[in-house]
């Protein structure tokens, strides 16, 4: 999402007239888009606002800018403490940015604007897309779920989406800008609803057009994935046999307590479920261990549902408490070192899942979109297969873009290596 909302930054800034530049040294400009959602995120946008200073103090006549979720959460400690950054910009502030640069002009004070929007959506702003493979296409942002533990009902605001015809004009052009995937976006990307209209009548809507390949989305909640969108999914073959399932935690008095609307036997269903109606879906996940309150029979819980779904990957993490969230109140916080230990348990069993799920696609054609050289080897290409799972195989005569079969050979774990397959060499 915020690599999507620095394209559409970009294009904001491209028409006043500035350029983008990869040297770092001739910025008179220099923003950083900010994430809160772990304290982790919002450490390494300290750093950086650290090095933008230094670069502040060689040449004073640097405008330096905090964007996007942080903003809120540092506009006291940036007026107070940071007095060498000069605007400071929320989710739903962007379309101010050149009226801001221009009053920052004459009055060097510094600006803040965090308000946040019932109705923005940044509808006919078209991003300012690097040339690729895949177009991020944000549909709906903020969240209404509030999660206990989570952040992003609070710097991102309320649920609002964009209108379905806008968003097919911004992927039409974004196909005949060349580009053959798109993903659709948003915090609750399933809770869209424009006027009735929900997220299974967007995406038939975006399937039927023309030259688009593929067509991801992220991020889901399993509360919203409905039956009508299994079909939909099953119906197009451009849309991707893809699923991102956040569990967050396998325990129903965790989950209660995370305020995730669902039990553990739900979750299992509904993996059950989408396995039926899309056979070789691949199912991805994000796992929180160490909320307040878990105890190891809790975490057990967890390591169960994960046995029983087997994931085909997932993004783990430590609790890591928010201020302002509910979660970040309850006085039975788990240990930092017990976190830890949990973690470490939850990624073996989870490199072993994805092992398992890797190795029964070997001896299989894959679907292959080619998206980039592989960073380990300039002979061979790197592209995923339609569930998601990054495949490597030498390039012989084809080109980033091409949809190509490639004969699976062998994983590495997470990596799976192949060949192109051509029926000629076969035969
Ligand atoms: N601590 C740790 N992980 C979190 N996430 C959201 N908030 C927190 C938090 N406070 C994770 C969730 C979510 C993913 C995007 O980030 O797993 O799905
Ligand atoms: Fe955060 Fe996602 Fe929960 Fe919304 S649904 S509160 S974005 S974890």
């Amino acid at each position: 999402m915020n690599v999507s909302d620095s394209e559409l930054v970009e294009s904001l800034l491209i028409k006043e007239g500035y350029e983008p530049t990869n040297k770092v040294n001739e910025a008179n400009l220099l923003f950083i888009n900010t994430c809160s959602i772990r304290e982790h995120a919002e450490d390494k946008v300290h750093s950086q606002l650290g090095r933008f200073n230094l670069l502040k103090r060689k040449n004073p006549g640097i405008i330096i800018g905090v964007l996007g979720c942080m903003a809120q959460s540092l506009k006291h400690d940036i007026l107070e403490n940071k007095s060498y950054v000069d605007i400071v910009l929320g989710p739903d502030s962007y379309r101010k940015l050149p009226e801001l640069l221009k009053r920052h002009k004459f009055n060097k004070k510094s600006i803040v604007d965090t308000k946040l929007s019932k109705f923005e959506v940044y509808d006919n702003l078209f991003p300012n897309r690097k040339n690729g493979v895949n177009a991020w296409v944000t549909i709906m942002r903020g969240c209404d779920k509030f999660c206990s533990f989570c952040i992003v009902p609070f710097t991102r605001g309320r649920e609002r989406s964009r209108s379905i015809d806008g968003i097919i004009n911004e992927v039409e052009s974004a196909v005949q800008n060349g580009f053959s995937e798109v993903t659709l976006l948003g915090q609750n990307v399933n809770s869209y609803n424009y006027d009735g209209f929900g997220f299974h009548i967007l995406l038939d809507n975006i399937a039927k057009i023309d030259g688009l390949n593929r067509i991801r989305y992220t991020s889901p909640h399993p509360q919203d994935i409905t039956v009508e969108l299994l079909n939909i999914m099953a119906k197009h073959d451009n849309i991707c046999n893809s699923i991102h399932l956040p569990l967050q935690s396998g325990s129903d008095k965790i989950l209660k307590r995370m305020n995730r609307t669902y039990t553990n036997a739900h979750f299992i269903n509904l993996a059950k479920k989408i396995r039926q109606i899309l056979p070789n879906v691949g199912i991805s996940t994000d796992i929180i261990v160490g909320f307040p309150g878990e105890s190891e029979t809790d975490f057990h819980d967890t390591l169960n549902v994960m046995k029983k779904v087997k994931f085909d990957s997932a993004f783990t993490f430590k609790y890591s408490p928010r201020k302002g969230t509910k979660a970040m109140e309850y006085n039975d916080q788990v240990d930092e070192n017990i976190k830890q230990k949990r973690l470490e348990k939850l990624i073996s069993l989870q490199n072993l899942h994805t092992k398992q799920r890797n190795q029964s696609l070997i001896g299989r054609i894959e679907k292959i979109l080619i998206e980039k050289e592989s960073k380990r080897d300039e002979r061979k290409w790197s592209g995923r297969t339609d569930s998601n799972k990054w495949v490597v195989f030498d390039k012989e005569n084809t080109k980033i873009k091409d949809i190509v079969d490639v004969y699976i050979k062998r994983t590495s774990g997470v990596t799976l290596f192949g060949e192109i397959y051509n029926k000629a060499k076969a035969a």
